[in-house]
């Protein structure tokens, strides 16, 4: 059985619609992130789970209990929710020293003080704090601050662990280091978690699944493997790692190269160039007049000038340490390949055939 279960969970302030009827289910000791562009309802959703925010229609279920509910006008409030939380900003209180931060949870919840200092002991040795215990917050780090957040967070024994951003003002080393830190304390306490983030490494690293959200509407809920191999639309495979996308459209029989720009009643001209035999698009795009060639730029090879393939002429090539980046134009239209640094490859300026070893098609063009 699912433990936390969201059922077409809808959230509407005044006429913007920041989540629509959502559906999500996470198993026990399960760590799931919620992936998204800005404003396109992660936080709103965390909100809901933690009682901050009421919902404008749907249930949600916790350990098989109802704890939401507009139309049964069920709600549990956060603190006896008992989830651990911790925020984007560092919610730490300079004033208070560590230990009293922690503790915090512990007291509003009139816990007796054996009970206390047990618990306190714990998530302090879990967070590397026991030495600061006595310091001030404001004389951390920002991994301090943070991992003081997490201390506080796990003191209360969550059962699920709501984490927004936890990451996002670290620099990018310690970031590393604290995905690390976050997987073992859930490996130690086995809580579920649910993680918001927009970014998409993080969610890669972390997570067994991954939902993919645009505008309050799900797009996909996959493990991180089958989100990078099996993009569910165009946005996901934009979303997740670098793309490249070919809008081509269908003038006749033939598949065509399109312009580069709309025309002024936003439709697609072809440019007369005709796709290589071996790209033109199977059933799924068979029927759309307009549509789209996605690829990664790393699973694109250049090949010798008489082979069958894109034709481009290379723009920019620039050296990036362990790869080479190049800027392909093929028709008007730029193309990204990404080569390792003693690959051989065309220089600037070069005129060049591509061969895209793992094409996608979408059948929705650029907006
Ligand atoms: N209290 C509020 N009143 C009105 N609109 C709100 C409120 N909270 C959120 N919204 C709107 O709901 C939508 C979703 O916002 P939300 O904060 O959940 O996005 P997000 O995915 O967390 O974005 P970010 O990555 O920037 O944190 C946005 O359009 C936002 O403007
Ligand atoms: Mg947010």
């Amino acid at each position: 059985m699912s433990h936390v279960r969201l059922v077409n969970v809808t959230k509407r302030f005044g006429s913007v619609t920041a989540v629509d009827s959502l559906n999500m289910e996470i198993e026990k000791g399960e760590c799931f992130s919620m992936l998204g562009p800005s404003g396109c309802g992660k936080t709103t959703t965390l909100r809901m789970v933690a009682g901050f925010e009421d919902l404008t229609d749907g249930e949600i279920h916790v350990g098989g209990r109802l704890i939401s509910s507009p139309k049964k006008n069920y709600y549990l409030p956060p603190e006896k929710r008992d989830f651990g939380m911790v925020f984007q900003a560092f919610a730490v209180w300079p004033h208070l020293s560590v230990y009293e931060n922690v503790a915090f949870p512990l007291r509003i919840r009139n816990l007796p003080a054996a009970e206390i200092e047990k618990r306190m002991k714990d998530a302090l040795a879990s967070t590397n704090l026991t030495g600061a215990a006595n310091d001030s917050p404001a004389d951390l780090s920002g991994g301090g601050k943070q991992r003081v957040a997490l201390a506080r967070a796990l003191a209360i024994n969550p059962d699920v662990m709501l984490l927004d951003e936890p990451l996002s003002s670290l620099d990018p080393h310690l970031r590393e280091e604290m995905r690390f830190e976050i997987k073992d304390l859930q490996r130690k306490y086995g809580f579920s978690i649910i993680y918001v983030t927009h970014d998409q490494s993080e969610a890669m690293a972390l997570s067994d699944r991954i939902l993919v959200m645009k505008l309050g509407v799900v797009q996909q809920i996959d493990t991180p493997l089958e989100v990078y191999n099996n993009p569910a639309n165009r946005f996901v495979f934009s979303f997740i790692g670098l793309s490249n996308f070919l809008e081509l459209v269908r003038v006749g029989g033939r598949v065509v190269l399109a312009e580069n720009r709309l025309t002024e009643d936003g439709l697609r001209r072809g440019t007369g160039i005709d796709l290589p035999p071996e790209l033109v698009p199977g059933e799924a795009v068979r029927g759309a007049e307009a549509f789209s060639l996605a690829s990664r730029p790393s699973e694109i090879d250049f090949l010798g000038a008489g082979e069958s393939g894109l034709r481009g002429v290379v723009t920019r090539r620039a050296f990036l340490g362990e790869i080479v980046d190049y800027r392909v134009d093929v028709g008007g239209q730029e193309m990204r390949v990404q080569k390792g640094r003693r690959a051989p490859g065309p220089e600037a300026g070069e005129a060049c055939v591509l061969r895209l070893n793992r094409p996608f098609w979408f059948a929705e063009s650029a907006e």
